[in-house]
C-alpha cells in the first residue's frame, strides 16, 4: 500500500497551500534567443530559478517540490546541448547539495538513470544519501523521465513480483511502484514558458492536479511568479468528481 490516498479512490484533503508543486520548466532556449545567446545560457540561468524556486517553496510552506528538469524524449535535441546539460546538471550536484541540505532539503533523482554516465549515477546516489533525512522541503528532479517510462516500469515490476494476482490488479496495487509514491499526488502543476501541455510528465500523477501555465520563461520564473500559481491555486475549487453543491454544503453531504 502507498502511504499517500489516491485522488480517484479517495477524496484527498485540501489546504491553501498546495502541499507537493509539480513544475515543466520551460523556456530556457527561447530567454537566450531573445538575448541573442546561446541556448545554454539559458539553462544555466535557469539553474538561479531552481534555487529561487526551492527558497520560495521552503517560505510558503510547499512540501514537496517536483521539477522536470531533462525527459526521456529530450535525447532528441542535438549532442552538444545535450552534453552540456548533462555537464550543468553534474555541476549542479556537486555544487548545490551542500546548500540544499544545510537547508534540511531532501533530493531525489526520478527516471530512468540507467543512460547516464556512470559519474552522474554515482553523484545522485551521494546526494539523496546525504539528504536521506532531511524533512523541510522533499525536491525531486525528474532527469530521463517519461510518465509512461513510469507506468511501465510500475506495471513491470509488479508483474515480477505478484505474478499470481495478473488480471486482478488494483490501483492501490500499481501506485507504490510509481517512481513518485513516497509523495502526495501533486495539487498544482505548473508550465512555464507558454506551452499548454505535458510533453510526458508525470501522467498518472496529474490525474486531479489544478493546472497553471504561464507565457514566464523559466529563467525569470521566481518567488513572484509562484506566488501567482499559487494565489491562481487558492481560487479553484477542486471538486474531484462531486457538485459545486456539495462542496459548499448546500446539498448536505461533502464525502
Ligand atoms: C527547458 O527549456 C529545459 C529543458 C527542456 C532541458 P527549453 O530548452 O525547452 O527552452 P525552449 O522551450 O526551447 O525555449
Ligand atoms: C519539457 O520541455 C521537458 C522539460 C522541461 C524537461 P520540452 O521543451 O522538451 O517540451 P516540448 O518538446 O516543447 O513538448
Ligand atoms: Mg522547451
Amino acid at each position: 500500500m502507498s502511504l499517500f490516498k489516491s485522488a480517484t479512490r479517495e477524496v484527498p484533503e485540501v489546504k491553501p497551500v498546495p502541499c507537493h508543486v509539480a513544475i515543466i520548466m520551460d523556456g530556457n532556449g527561447r530567454w537566450a534567443k531573445k538575448r541573442f545567446l546561446p541556448r545554454v545560457a539559458g539553462h544555466v540561468k535557469g539553474v538561479e530559478s531552481v534555487r529561487d524556486v526551492v527558497g520560495a517553496c521552503i517560505k510558503q510552506g510547499v512540501e514537496y517540490l517536483t521539477l522536470f528538469a531533462f525527459s526521456s524524449e529530450n535525447w532528441r535535441r542535438p549532442a552538444e546541448e545535450v552534453s552540456l546539460l548533462m555537464q550543468l546538471f553534474v555541476k549542479a550536484l556537486q555544487q548545490e547539495v551542500d546548500k540544499l541540505n544545510r537547508n534540511g532539503v531532501r533530493l531525489r533523482v526520478i527516471g530512468d538513470l540507467s543512460r547516464f554516465e556512470p559519474k552522474i549515477q554515482q553523484l545522485v546516489a551521494d546526494a539523496e544519501a546525504r539528504t536521506a533525512e532531511n524533512t523541510r522541503l522533499h525536491l525531486t528532479i525528474a532527469a530521463n523521465y517519461g510518465g509512461r517510462w513510469d507506468m511501465l516500469q510500475a506495471a513491470n515490476r509488479l508483474a515480477l513480483e505478484h505474478p499470481e494476482r495478473v488480471g486482478q490488479w488494483t490501483e492501490d496495487d500499481l501506485a507504490p511502484y510509481l517512481s513518485c509514491a513516497f509523495a502526495p499526488e501533486p495539487d498544482l502543476f505548473i508550465r512555464t514558458g507558454g506551452e499548454q501541455r505535458i510533453s510526458n510528465f508525470l501522467l498518472w500523477q496529474l490525474a486531479y492536479s489544478e493546472f497553471f501555465f504561464t507565457d514566464v520563461l523559466w529563467p525569470e520564473f521566481g518567488e513572484t511568479a509562484l506566488q501567482d500559481a499559487i494565489h491562481s491555486y487558492q481560487h479553484r475549487e477542486r471538486r474531484f468528481g462531486r457538485t459545486s453543491e456539495q462542496l459548499t454544503g448546500a446539498e448536505g453531504s461533502q464525502a
